[in-house]
Parts: C-alpha cells; sequence; structure tokens
C-alpha cells in the first residue's frame, strides 16, 4: 500500500486502508535503539572490572558504581554523594520510594517514630487517608502508582509554564494529608511543557503543612531536546536547599530514552538524608544494582558532551515525526473551533485537545481505522478527562511515511467525531 494519502482521503477511506498503526506509547523506534549498538561492546568479556578494579561481575556496591554515579552527577547537576545509580527503571525507583515512604515514613523535621527528630516520620500509612497532587494532563503511570497503592489523587491543571502554583501553594499550606506531588519539569509527558523558573522556586519553597512533603522529581526528559535552543535543566536539589527544605525533592532520571528502553540506567539524586534513606531501605530489597550494565553504559555515554551528540542523533529521527504530525493537523485541523495542539520542544509527546465531549469517541473512531491511541482520559487522575477532551499523541515509535498516515487518520477520526456530535445536538 502506497504510504502517500491521496488527496480526497476521508475517514471511509482511511479506514478502508486497513493499517493496522501504534501510537498509543512512547517508545524509541529501532533506529534510535541502533543509535546504542556499541553498548554491547562496552563491557567486553574480558573487560568487566570498574575503574578501581571492583569485579562488576560480582555482588555490591548498593549504591552504585562509583563511576556511574559521577555519571549521574554530572548529568543531573549535583554531587555524586547525592546520586544513587541504580537499575534500569526510573519508574521502579519512584514506586519504590512511595512503598518505603508509606511503609516507613521519609526523613522528616518532625519527631519521628523511633523518638529522633529527621529520622523517618510516621509511616505515611498511619496518618490516616494521604493525598498526592497530580498535574493534569500528566504521566499515566504516575496515576497508576497512586491508584494501585491506595493514595488519593488530587489533579491541579498543567498550564504552559508547569502546573497551577496559586493552586499548588493553596493546597498544601494547610492540608498535612498532601503527602507529596508529581512533577515532570522538562518537556512533560503528555503536554511537553517545562516548568518555568519562578514555578520551579515556588515549589521548592512553598509552605507545605506536611513536614514529610515530597516532591517525586520526574526528569525523564531533561536531555530530549527537539530544537536548537534547549531549556537549560533546572536545579531542584540546589532550589530546595537553598529555600531550607533540603529534603523535600526525590529526583528521578533514566537513559531509557537515550540508549535502551527499560535497558538503561536509572537514577534517584536527593539529599544526604533521603539518600541514606533510600540505602537504608534498598538495601533490604537487594545486594547490588547490576555493575556490567552501569559499566557499558558509563563507558558509552562517558560525559554530558557525549550524550548531547548522542541526543542530537535522536532528534534528527524525531523531530521530523513531530513535525509530520504539526504539518498535517494544520492542513487538516486548522481553525476547527475549539481544536488546538502543542508544539513540544523537547520530549516524546503532542497533546492534541478535542471540542469537550470528542476525545473518547475520537479514539473508538481511530481504533475502527486500525489505529491505536492511547485511551482517552489516561492523562487524569483514575482515567476521568472531566471535559473528554485530551489525546495523547506518541510519533515516535512508527515510521516517519507511517507517522503522517497516523496524523492524517487521527485528524479525520477528531473531525467525525465533531460531525457526529453536531448531528446528534441538531
Ligand atoms: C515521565 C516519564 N517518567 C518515567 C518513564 C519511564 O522511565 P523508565 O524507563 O526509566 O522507568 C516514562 C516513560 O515513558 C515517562 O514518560
Amino acid at each position: 500500500m502506497s504510504m502517500t494519502p491521496p488527496d480526497d482521503l476521508n475517514y471511509e477511506r482511511f479506514r478502508a486502508l486497513g493499517l493496522r498503526l501504534d501510537m498509543s506509547r512512547g517508545k524509541p523506534a529501532p533506529e534510535q535503539l541502533d543509535l546504542s549498538q556499541a553498548l554491547f561492546d562496552a563491557a567486553a568479556s574480558t573487560d568487566f572490572r570498574a575503574r578501581d578494579g571492583f569485579d562488576c561481575r560480582n555482588y555490591g556496591l548498593g549504591a552504585g558504581l562509583p563511576e556511574a554515579r559521577e555519571l549521574g552527577a554530572e548529568l543531573l547537576g549535583v554531587s555524586a554523594a547525592q546520586v544513587v545509580a541504580a537499575g534500569n527503571s526510573s519508574l521502579e525507583l519512584m514506586h519504590d520510594a512511595f512503598v518505603f515512604a508509606l511503609l516507613h515514613g521519609v526523613p522528616s523535621g518532625e519527631e519521628g517514630a523511633k523518638g529522633a527528630k529527621g529520622a523517618e516520620g510516621t509511616p505515611w500509612r498511619a496518618q490516616g487517608e494521604i493525598a498526592f497532587l497530580c498535574p493534569a494532563p500528566g504521566y499515566d503511570r504516575h496515576f497508576a502508582i497512586c491508584e494501585a497503592l491506595g493514595v488519593r489523587m488530587i489533579a491541579v491543571p498543567m498550564n504552559d509554564d508547569g502546573p497551577d502554583i496559586d493552586a499548588i501553594e493553596a493546597l498544601v499550606r494547610d492540608d498535612a494529608s498532601i503527602k507529596g506531588m508529581w512533577c515532570v519539569p522538562h518537556y512533560s509527558n503528555p503536554t511537553g511543557a517545562t516548568y518555568a523558573d519562578d514555578i520551579v522556586r515556588r515549589l521548592a519553597a512553598m509552605p507545605a503543612a506536611a513536614p514529610d512533603f515530597r516532591l517525586f522529581w520526574d526528569d525523564a526528559y531533561r536531555f530530549h531536546h527537539l530544537t536548537d535552543t534547549p531549556h537549560a535543566p533546572h536545579d531542584m536539589i540546589a532550589a530546595c536547599a537553598a529555600a531550607g527544605h533540603a529534603d523535600r525533592v526525590l529526583m528521578f532520571a533514566s537513559l531509557s530514552k537515550v540508549t535502551y528502553a527499560g535497558g538503561g540506567l536509572a537514577w534517584l539524586a536527593a539529599s544526604p538524608r533521603n539518600v541514606a534513606w533510600w540505602l537504608r531501605h534498598t538495601g533490604v530489597r537487594s545486594i547490588g544494582p547490576d555493575k556490567l550494565n552501569q559499566l557499558r553504559h558509563v563507558r558509552f555515554v562517558r560525559d554530558r558532551a557525549t550524550l548531547d551528540a548522542l541526543m542530537a542523533r535522536h532528534r534528527a529521527l524525531l523531530a521530523p515525526k513531530f513535525d509530520a504530525v504539526d504539518a498535517v493537523f494544520r492542513a487538516r485541523l486548522a481553525g476547527v473551533p475549539e481544536v488546538s495542539w502543542n508544539a513540544p520542544q523537547g520530549g516524546y509527546f503532542i497533546s492534541l485537545y478535542a471540542p469537550p465531549g470528542c476525545a473518547r469517541r475520537t479514539v473508538e473512531l481511530a481504533a475502527e481505522a486500525g489505529l491505536v491511541l492511547t485511551p482517552a482520559g489516561a492523562a487524569f487522575p483514575y482515567g476521568v478527562d472531566p471535559q473528554d477532551r485530551h489525546l495523547r499523541i506518541a510519533p515516535s515509535f512508527p515510521s516517519l511515511d507511517e507517522v503522517r498516515l497516523a496524523a492524517h487518520g487521527i485528524a479525520l477520526s477528531l473531525l467525525r467525531a465533531i460531525e457526529e456530535q453536531g448531528r446528534r445536538a441538531a
């Protein structure tokens, strides 16, 4: 089948093409994974020793290989002592941090359960119903963690410059049951928004009723620029320390979308007290991470400059796909009332906003035409988009031709959903 859409393409003709395309998850394309092929040879069968001679085939080093911590420190802009080099997934670290907080509490200004100030405070689960702030649209897997662990989610609006900081300040000031907040500070999933400097400062400084309040600072897209003018990365750990809340932030990042998705290297960075807390609890569940994988990554990714060069190659593959979606949407959707979309400057997603009440139907129509989209509502707590407007588009995985075709299919499905709504209203 030709990948060039005919000029007179409409929804029926698109459906008749019998395509099978998946635009639902932000996975790297095979060509992106090929960029890191040299990883396989970076810890050769005879060269498995770390810088200091440590045998990476063995147990140990719960905080990670020193050079893997140093690489994390360079990339995240903190000291190596504040970085733990862990396993393959930052989401896993977020989940575990949440579970540790629920079961054991976190280092806190309050008198701890064991009596010592600054030791672990009261376990979150022993404090009655607790809640987390969830900027929405946001990352569905963050919300899934809250749901799985029985933590109430409070949606706060996500704007173009970050979450609604006035609403957040008002909520956390008086309500000690609010224990934290999910943050994706750079090129957020799924709106692409990067937090403004002022919002970062206010999050670090705001008074919180809960002495054990935590920002889960998920810096998944810190390096994932799509333009020539990358945002300078935020330094939230320093901002929190400067505001007198050194323990407020737990920062997470990984190389999942730098080398291999789910086969990279994940880091946690935080205050010394938080790092000690983390190591105390992870020491119970593991005798150390996979140092061979860490060694491979240290040798392959090396430093900030090498990483930036690799990210430029990712961008060369990704940016044309984002541009293609934008061009098709401009051609088909420009001027359609109440329809808008963003042109993100980084990250993995485009958010498309349908007229109220049309997102769910658009996803259904797309599915009938062979296009898998992220379920409508997925970017909201409990899967409920109150206005049924938001659609998350993930253009990274399919080929450029497929992405272009899929964008036509999405636009045509949306137009058909709007048409149906109009007929029902008439
Ligand atoms: C915001 C965000 N955080 C975390 C992840 C997953 O990261 P990891 O592969 O390190 O678990 C993703 C993946 O899409 C993401 O979008």
